[in-house]
């Protein structure tokens, strides 16, 4: 029966057309909501187990999973991603205006020192610098975590905004008519959009955890609670480099983007050093996660895998087939895969270098 309600679908989804929580951060290669919304409501979660995405990026899973009802927990490595996750799944702190207004004011007092970040005066001019500087630092001094979290997720939205990087997928080097106040003025514009976003919804009732992890040094114990579905899309070599997506962020927030870099699976500065990674290594990664995967699954379980081809080296790699033929040794059967056409021209979506079109909804039982 859940199987066949997976067939209800179309998987291509050409009406979908995410707004609201889902778009108060980029985040490259999202989900649409609409593909864990399929997964959740046809596969079903069993009561007292969570839905569990291992590669969580922007939470998408997690978001729709609360909406449904359903407890979640998310697991990313990139510092950006899970605070765009723990934003989203949690209810608006009070006073946030206040505090962000607070923050702001505060910035006009005092010198601020900028942090020693690696070309900084190439992608910043410098008076933006003082002023993103001055907001670090303020918001740093917020006592509130979740105060905290909204407010630096503010100012994350806007940093390729106010810098000197054309776009979030193009990185060319331009001016931009950016000013101290014009910072100040999008960093509050942006926290007036989160309030807004976040008030015209209702408070999400299930539990939405997220942790900051590599998933190779995850373990059951790190889970800690049963499994009934894992939905998810793993990188994959030569795809996407989300630690180069948020390297300015990062920076700016106190995180290491050159630790994340080297932990990314898939990213394609290590599949074009001189020691380059080989898609055997990938192999073996997937192994290991499916192998983590079938120990938090309950018997029964669906983990739902949505991934597309790489290529590397001039060499065309089929994920899905890889990953299918891993979960078999790990304790799984596959019982579907879908294919799914990309839409090409999604904002945050750049398909010229891998040539992706489309894209296998692989659904795989744990025996
Ligand atoms: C395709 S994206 C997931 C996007 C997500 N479905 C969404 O809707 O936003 C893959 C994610 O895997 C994460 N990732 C890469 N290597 C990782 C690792 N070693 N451990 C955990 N997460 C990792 C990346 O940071 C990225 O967010």
């Amino acid at each position: 029966m859940a199987l066949e309600r997976l067939h209800l679908h179309n998987w291509d989804f050409p009406d979908s057309d995410d707004s609201g929580l889902h778009t108060i951060h980029p985040y490259p290669a999202k989900f649409i909501s609409s593909i864990p919304r399929a997964l959740i409501t046809s596969l079903g979660v069993a009561p007292g187990t969570a839905v569990l995405d291992p590669f969580c990026g922007a939470g998408t899973t997690l978001v729709v999973a609360q909406e449904l009802g359903v407890p979640s927990i998310g697991i990313d490595l990139n510092p950006i991603a899970c605070l765009i996750s723990r934003v989203k799944t949690t209810p608006l702190p009070a006073g946030l205006t206040a505090a962000a207004l607070r923050v702001v004011q505060a910035t006009h007092a005092g010198t601020v020192t900028v942090p020693a970040i690696p070309n900084v005066g190439h992608w910043f001019n410098e008076e933006v610098s003082a002023a993103i500087a001055a907001l670090v630092a303020q918001i740093d001094r917020v006592p509130d975590a979740s105060v905290r979290d909204h407010l630096r997720l503010a100012l994350s939205s806007i940093i390729v905004r106010v810098s000197r990087q054309e776009s979030d997928t193009r990185y060319a080097a331009i001016e931009k008519p950016v000013s101290p106040r014009s910072v100040r003025e999008q960093f509050l514009a942006a926290c007036a959009r989160i309030v807004e976003t976040k008030a015209a919804r209702s408070t999400p009732a299930a539990s939405a955890v997220v942790l900051e992890s590599d998933i190779l040094a995850v373990t059951p114990e790190l889970i800690g609670r049963g499994v009934s579905l894992v939905v998810t899309s793993p990188p994959y070599p030569n795809a996407y480099e989300y630690w180069l997506y948020h390297k300015y962020r990062m920076w700016w927030l106190g995180y290491d983007p050159i630790a994340v870099k080297q932990q990314e699976i898939g990213a394609r500065a290590h599949y074009f050093r001189k020691r380059h990674a080989t898609f055997e290594e990938f192999r073996l990664q997937m192994a290991s996660i499916l192998r983590l995967l079938s120990k938090v699954l309950v018997s029964g379980g669906y983990a739902c895998f949505v991934v597309g081809r790489s290529r590397i080296h001039g060499v065309d790699y089929d994920n899905a087939a890889m990953i299918a033929g891993e979960a078999g040794r790990a304790g799984f059967t596959e019982v579907d895969r879908f294919s799914r056409v990309i839409r090409a021209g999604r904002k945050s979506f750049n398909l010229s270098h891998a040539r992706i079109k489309t894209e296998a909804v692989l659904v795989l039982r744990r025996s």
